[in-house]
């Protein structure tokens, strides 16, 4: 429904519904089936569900400062690259 609202009147349109994975939600951006992506559901059972998409697609969020210093290892991109200096 998002693709033929926004081909037939070139608005830009977010689907929603049953969006669970981050390469589904990828994939519907990339082919062009919407602009954006909504969660309901999934962002009420992990409200940092955008956070672990990116992660998982090698992608960067930018996080508040309090929360920098807790970046995994192995996502040392996650937030940007952050240098945090030692205690
Ligand atoms: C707790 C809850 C409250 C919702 N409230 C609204 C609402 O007020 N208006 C609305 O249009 N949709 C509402 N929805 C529907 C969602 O916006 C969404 O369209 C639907 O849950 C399907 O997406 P999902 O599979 O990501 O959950 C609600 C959904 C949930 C789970």
């Amino acid at each position: 429904m998002a693709q033929q609202i926004r081909e037939s009147t070139g608005l830009p349109t977010i689907a929603v519904g049953l969006i669970t994975e981050p390469e589904q939600a990828q994939a519907i951006i990339e082919s062009g089936q919407a602009d954006f992506v909504a969660l309901a559901r999934g962002m009420l059972y992990n409200p940092r569900w955008p956070w672990h998409a990116a992660a998982k697609l090698g992608a960067q969020v930018r996080a508040p400062k309090q929360f920098w210093r807790s970046q995994p290892q192995g996502l040392g991109k996650l937030f940007g690259g952050l240098r945090l200096g030692q205690r």
